[in-house]
């Protein structure tokens, strides 16, 4: 599976902002919006460890602020090879974005700026997620 370029570059250009002093784990995240539009973010750490952001929460966040709550595509972005895997909060912070129905068209894409990629619909990543539609639709 292939990912948007576009989605590599807007990420591999704010990756430099990661604020990771602690783990020295720099991660940029670019998320593409129904809309069209694409929302960046860098992990922020903090010295309270736990108090700890990942990039693509912030990305998914950054595109929420600006009413943007559909997502089409992510793309993790780091140095590391094998590419990061993302964990498994922003998993479920992702499936509040990413309707049920158009889980398995979404991708979601962890690469490095060696060339290696890692593309999985989000339905693979986080099978029977907690979606928005399972507790608004609960009986
Ligand atoms: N991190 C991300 O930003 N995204 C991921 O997909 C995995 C991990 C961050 C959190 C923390 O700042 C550092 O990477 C090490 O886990």
């Amino acid at each position: 599976m292939s990912y948007d370029p576009e989605l590599y570059e807007a990420a591999k250009k704010i990756w430099k902002n990661s604020h990771s002093p602690y783990s020295k784990v720099q991660v940029a995240s670019a998320v593409r919006t129904e809309d069209g539009k694409i929302y960046v973010g860098i992990n922020v750490e903090n010295a309270s460890y736990g108090a700890t952001v990942c990039a693509e929460r912030v990305a998914i966040w950054n595109a929420a602020t600006y009413g943007n709550r559909k997502i089409k595509e992510i793309v993790i972005y780091t140095t590391f090879s094998p590419p990061l895997a993302p964990c498994g909060m922003c998993r479920q912070v992702m499936s509040e974005f990413i309707s049920a129905e158009d889980a398995d068209q979404i991708k979601v894409t962890t690469l490095n700026d060696r060339g290696e990629a890692i593309t999985h619909s989000f339905a693979e990543l986080l099978p029977m997620s907690l979606a928005p539609e399972r507790v608004l639709n609960l009986k």
